[in-house]
């Protein structure tokens, strides 16, 4: 039995900061230790104590001074969008129909799939994040490189075949029943294989049917306890045309309230533009917004109302991520400093604690997983970042006026990207140095 033990400055968090100084949220340990067994955490503590539980012959690593916390999560991404990043578009539609649709198309390809998915894990674990929510293409030639990789390197991964049969080229398009009979190939080919979860994945309502949003509840009723991921109220224009294709329905949410698919497992992309009875009843079905925040910007979206909605006597469950392609970084730093940027436009503050609850702890609880990921509690999955907040030679300039944890936080978010992440620990075994 192979035991690891690191040493740094252990930061995890309990529940979410209600303020900059709510040291109550969260656990700092300035010497620590984590005692790693089996791809989990067995003790945490200061060194010296969870140092003297260790057996002789375990394997030690020394990580002061930097900072050691849970893996970063990433509650939305696509898979084959790696080549769509960085794509000049005016807007949400153009970008889908000039770009992303097309390239999609490749993953019919298991090959291209395969390569993909190898750079795709890469990417995530160079920028410290160890599980992810991903849409993988309609192919199930693309879910299955998504898993076999996932599987191959342990990792906590959920993902899905979108199922889409209207509004896109034809090489991206599949049926109701397609798109109901694969899902049950992957969920019984992949679901809970390793550390993989397979989610039902309606793309969004515009290349659904009607006939295959009543397959996806269907998927819905029989598979309960899988999660469920679609977009929701991105951009105008969308919003729109969604709601001309649903006439019957009183707004965006309630097309995917009519079949069924509100609910806590499940997890809505974007939700900006949502009007109050949307997100009452996003509140009321326990449903997560997921937001999105270098994505928002980059394809002009709008400003996501992370502050307002968290604050509601009906508030929303609230998730981050990256949302690559249309996102612009792999990096859950760049996403929160983007977030941060966004309330200030808005005329609120996001503080860095908050921020870090999010990345770790707080997207955990959106994926119901807490009890598995997001947090150093003895019992879970050892899936660890090591950050460096002295990074690049601005970094560490600024470091030597820093004073505070929340400080030093703010300044690895703000100038932070995959260069502060000095290793990334999946299941307890160091993956960024081995890559
Ligand atoms: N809505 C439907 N598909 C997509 C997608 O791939 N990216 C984004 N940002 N929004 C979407
Ligand atoms: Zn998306």
């Amino acid at each position: 039995m192979t035991h690891t033990l690191l040493r740094g400055r252990l930061l995890t968090f309990l529940r979410a900061p209600q303020e900059l100084g709510d040291t109550g949220s969260y656990l700092y340990e300035s010497d620590g230790g984590l005692l790693i067994r089996d791809g989990l955490i067995v003790a945490r503590g200061a060194y010296d104590k969870v140092s003297a539980k260790a057996p002789a012959d375990v394997v030690a690593v020394d990580h002061r001074p930097h900072l050691i916390m849970p893996g970063f999560i990433d509650t939305h991404l696509h898979f084959p969008q790696m080549q769509v990043i960085a794509s000049y578009a005016a807007n949400l539609l153009e970008w889908l129909n000039t770009y992303t649709f097309p390239e999609e198309c490749r993953f019919v390809e298991s090959a291209h799939a395969a390569r993909i998915a190898t750079h795709f894990y890469d990417e995530l674990v160079r920028h410290g994040t160890t599980t992810a929510v991903a849409y993988c293409s309609v192919h199930k030639t693309s879910a299955d490189a998504f898993f076999a990789e996932a599987l191959r390197r342990n990792m906590r991964m959920v993902g899905g075949k979108v199922m889409m049969d209207r509004n896109a080229p034809q090489g991206l398009l599949d049926t109701p029943q397609m798109g109901y009979d694969e899902t049950r190939q992957i969920i019984a080919e992949w679901h809970g294989k390793g550390r993989c979860h397979v989610a039902i994945t309606p793309r969004f309502a515009i290349t659904s049917t009607p006939a295959q949003m009543e397959a996806t509840q269907a998927l819905a009723r029989e598979f309960p306890d899988l999660h469920i991921q679609t977009h929701l109220s991105e951009n105008h224009d969308e919003i729109k045309f969604t709601c001309e294709l649903y006439p019957e329905a009183i707004d965006y949410t309630d097309i995917y309230a009519r079949y069924g698919l509100l609910g806590d497992r499940t997890l809505f992309g974007h939700c900006i533009h949502l009007s109050d009875r949307e997100a009452d009843a996003m509140s009321e079905t326990g449903s997560v917004a997921v937001h999105c925040p270098t994505s928002n910007l980059f394809l002009g979206s709008g400003l996501f109302p992370l502050k307002a909605l968290a604050r509601r006597d009906k508030s929303v469950r609230i998730g981050v991520a990256t949302d690559i392609g249309g996102g612009s970084s792999y990096s859950m730093l760049r996403t929160m400093d983007e977030a941060y940027k966004i309330q200030q436009l808005l005329g609120e503050r996001l503080n860095p604690l908050e921020s870090y609850y999010h990345m770790t702890l707080g997207n955990a609880q959106s994926l119901s997983l807490a009890d598995r990921i997001g947090t150093l509690d003895v019992g879970s999955d050892a899936d660890i970042v090591v950050l460096n907040a002295a990074a690049t030679p601005a970094m560490a300039l600024k470091m030597e006026v820093v004073k505070t944890l929340p400080e030093e936080l703010f300044l690895l978010q703000t100038m932070g990207d995959d260069r502060a992440i000095v290793e990334t620990y999946v299941a307890g075994v160091a993956a960024k140095s081995t890559i």
